[in-house]
């Protein structure tokens, strides 16, 4: 806590010296206490510069999913105020569902370097490659009806574009129901799972899994084949700290509008990034396969299709693939 208060300080002064004495007046520690805590900080990867009679000066950070590095110049009120953070976990989905069973408050977060279940749609799995890329889940509280939940799946995909696209400078498509791609390969996918009575929601856990600077070569081939990473795509490796801050921030801000305006403007965001709209596709759940033109998005998120018949139809779950 107290080498999280010192980076705070660092940080809030970066590009300028802060004395030993200034930290310890601060944080009521002697000088000796606070070099100390410098000497901790810089076995885990900060390069902090000590000059005498100047003081001390950051660096640079490493690019750790941390508590300490995720709250500094965190910009939300609520989501990521209270960060459990894991070298490894089995899922972060799993790990933030028992939390919220035990009543972790709204705006929670989970967050690890590497998962060993990493859990996908449809009971498929998640490649959770350590250091890379980012895996992450969100628990809410939101007071709505159970056959309304899966409409946050599209809140997050609307909100996790909306942060790849600030920080990374790639607008990355969405593809129904919440997957985001570039250039035609899947580069984040979101996993809802939720606690509910007959008739209202107890929790949402909004799990988000994005490929940051993972390596497609490293991934089995079946898997490369269709995915990318944000590095694969621009060529940079891109700060995982600052995507998952906006990353929270924007799924703030998305979930405020849900909560004050409803749904509505979040199909209107939703329908702005989709590539669907007036495609010719199919979508298979299960054994049953449907096609025809996607028109957009019902009122509760379902897809709306054109048969060929003619007759439109609300598909509520499945996998699509765009046929021309
Ligand atoms: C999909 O597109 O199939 C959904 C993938 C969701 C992956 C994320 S990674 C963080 C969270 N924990 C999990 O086990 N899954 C989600």
């Amino acid at each position: 806590m107290i080498s999280e208060k010192i980076l705070n300080l660092l940080k809030e002064n970066r590009g300028e010296y802060i004395s030993g004495g200034e930290i310890g007046k601060y944080l009521d520690l002697s000088r000796t206490a606070v070099w100390k805590h410098i000497g901790r900080m810089r076995k885990s990867g900060y390069e902090i510069e000590a000059v005498p009679a100047l003081g001390y000066r950051l660096l640079s950070s490493p690019d750790l999913l941390t508590h300490a590095e995720i709250a500094a110049g965190l910009k939300t009120r609520y989501v990521g105020k209270s960060v459990h953070a894991f070298s490894t976990t089995d899922s972060t989905n799993t790990k933030a569902y028992e939390l919220a069973l035990h009543g972790a408050p709204e705006g929670t977060v989970v967050v690890a370097e590497g998962q060993k279940k990493g859990k996908g749609r449809l009971g498929r799995k998640w490649e959770s490659p350590k250091g890379v890329n980012i895996y992450t889940s969100i628990v809410l509280r939101p007071r709505i009806a159970p056959s309304s939940a899966s409409q946050t799946t599209l809140l997050a995909a609307v909100a996790t574009a909306r942060a790849i696209e600030k920080t990374a400078k790639v607008l990355p498509d969405i593809k129904w129901p919440n997957d985001l791609l570039v250039g035609g390969r899947k580069i984040a996918g979101i996993l809802m799972e939720l606690d509910s009575e007959a008739d209202m929601v107890n929790f949402i856990v909004l799990g988000i899994g994005i490929d940051v600077n993972m390596d497609r070569d490293s991934l089995p081939p079946d898997v490369a084949k269709t995915a990318t990473s944000l590095k694969e795509e621009t060529g940079k490796v891109l700060g995982r700290v600052i995507l998952i801050q906006e990353l929270y921030r924007q799924i703030e801000k998305w979930y405020e509008v849900f909560r004050t305006d409803g749904f509505g403007p979040i199909i209107t965001e939703w329908e702005r990034l989709s590539i669907m709209g007036g495609k010719y596709v199919k979508v298979s759940f299960l054994k049953e396969t449907r096609e025809g033109v996607a028109l957009g998005l019902d009122t509760d998120g379902a897809l709306l299709l054109r048969l060929p018949t003619g007759k439109i139809e609300r598909v509520v779950a499945g996998d699509v693939m765009m046929v021309r």
